[in-house]
């Protein structure tokens, strides 16, 4: 298995993510059953939850994808969240599920509610692969969370640091160590 240098300890397992991302595809698929909600991914972190996600969907959906910058791939925030590319949908009257990696302050999260409640959707509903509640600056709680940890610094499927890391196939513990040498 590839586990570089600055990986501390495996926290979610490939396999506990597979079946987390099942939970979260059957939540999905019976809370929508009879709707055909927009799927807006928050990139770059989002691209392995939301590529396996997908397929598991058995009702009609609409994709889209924001990128909204905020960590800079830094292990500390460094600058406002700022919407860099837009959602190309009419969200007007639609149910949106945001999907993203991870909810860590939710200072992000608030942000592009506020900004897509602009535009006056039916609904917008949260999911993440994982929810770090302990770390909330602002109060948000995701709809759906497959995995809720502690306040630990995570990279691997799709979380990086400085850009590195998304392709690991877990998600797992950044030694702290290895922050200038990366
Ligand atoms: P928030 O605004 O603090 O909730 O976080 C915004 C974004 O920062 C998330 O969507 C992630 O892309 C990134 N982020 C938060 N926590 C981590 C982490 O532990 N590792 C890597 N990226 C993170
Ligand atoms: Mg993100």
């Amino acid at each position: 298995m590839f586990k570089p240098k600055y990986v501390k300890r495996i926290i979610i397992s490939s396999r506990r993510i597979k079946k987390g991302i099942k939970c979260a595809a059957k939540w999905i698929n019976k809370n929508y059953a009879t709707k055909t909600p927009i799927l807006i991914g928050i990139l770059k972190g989002v691209m392995p939850f939301f590529g396996n996600l997908l397929p598991q969907l058995k009702i009609n959906v609409v994709t889209d994808f924001i990128v909204i910058s905020s960590f800079k791939g830094q292990v500390k925030r460094q600058s406002k969240p700022t919407i860099i590319t837009n959602v190309k949908t009419n969200i007007t009257d639609k149910d949106i599920i945001i999907v993203d990696d991870v909810l860590d302050s939710a200072r992000t999260m608030k942000v592009l509610i506020s900004y897509l409640q602009k535009k006056k959707p039916k609904s917008i509903k949260i999911v993440v692969l994982v929810d770090k509640p302990n770390e909330r600056k602002v109060t948000l709680k995701p709809d759906f969370a497959a995995f809720s940890i502690d306040n630990v610094f995570i990279v691997g499927f799709g979380l990086d640091i400085k850009e590195k890391a998304r392709n690991l196939p877990y998600i797992a513990e950044f030694d702290q160590d290895y922050l200038n040498r990366i």
